[in-house]
């Protein structure tokens, strides 16, 4: 590994016929960070993500993820990651107890450690009622906790999550982060993508702003404000500004009232 990084992007291309996914990204996540990709919808966070998993196959481009070669060493490189994907990936017609089984089976863990570890975190994320039932009949939420759990019961050096947030109740995001900060206690690393500022604010050490393929600005926020000439900015403040919304938003606010205003008079 090269200077610890445990990630290393240069110059990545993602295309889709005329849509320019992924434009030129490049970024290095260290040993012991968590890293955020912060950008609109369709910025290209996901696709970024799928390059960096073997998911896709890249345009142009250079990735090393621990040293290793993404396209070529696949296998090696997820057996030391979590993934947590956009949607959830996971067996709808397995309950949970199957499918952390499976897990187990696949991954060569101990099955009785994994069913008291699962157990464990099934009840910190109040789910350890839906353990046998079937995964097709559990609410989003709790569809996002299983594969949460899914993603760090191998305990691997590098969780990738895509939005893993979007679903999670107040309780749950707690949880989470605390399993989070476990994971960094333990050497691990974090990749992650979101919407939502406060977490980005709360967890990143550092933050990629992405907007249509590009990074717009990298670094922690302090050095995101620079970046943005907003001296005391909030995140959100900040990402408006890199990412050229600030404007578009007050005008929109403008024309809603305006047009709120006609309808009512
Ligand atoms: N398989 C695909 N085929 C065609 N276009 C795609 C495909 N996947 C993504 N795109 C396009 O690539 C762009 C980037 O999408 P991506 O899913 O990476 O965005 P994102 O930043 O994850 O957005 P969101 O915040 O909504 O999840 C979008 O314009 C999207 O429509
Ligand atoms: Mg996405």
């Amino acid at each position: 590994m090269i200077n610890n990084e445990i990630i290393i992007v240069q110059n990545l291309k993602k295309f889709f016929g005329e849509v320019k996914a992924v434009n030129g990204i490049s970024f290095n996540v260290h040993k012991g960070e968590v890293f955020g990709l912060l950008g609109p919808n369709g910025a290209g966070k996901t696709t970024t993500i799928k390059l960096l998993l073997g998911l896709l196959e890249p345009n142009e481009g250079e990735m090393s993820i621990f040293g290793l070669n993404p396209e070529r060493e696949e296998v090696k490189i997820k057996k030391r990651i979590g993934y947590v994907s956009e949607e959830p990936l996971i067996f709808k017609s397995l309950t949970p107890k199957d499918l952390f089984n499976f897990i187990a089976s696949i991954r060569r863990l101990d099955e009785t450690t994994t069913t008291e570890r699962v157990r464990e975190y099934l009840e910190s994320f109040d789910a350890l009622e839906y353990y046998d039932q079937l995964i097709a009949t559990l609410s989003h939420g709790n569809k996002q906790k299983l594969q949460i759990i899914a993603a760090i019961l191998h305990d691997p050096d590098l969780l990738i999550l895509d939005e893993p947030i979007a679903g999670l109740d107040a309780k749950s995001v707690k949880v989470m982060k605390e399993i989070l900060d476990l994971h960094i206690e333990n050497g691990g690393s974090v990749l992650f993508s979101t919407h939502i500022m406060e977490i980005a604010q709360d967890l990143c050490d550092r933050i990629a702003i992405i907007n249509k393929g590009k990074i717009v600005g990298i670094g922690t926020i302090e050095e995101l404000r620079q970046k943005a000439n907003k001296v005391g900015a909030s995140l959100e403040d900040v990402f408006l500004r890199l990412t050229e919304q600030d404007t578009s938003v007050i005008e929109i606010v403008k024309r809603l009232r305006a047009s709120f205003r006609k309808k009512n008079q």
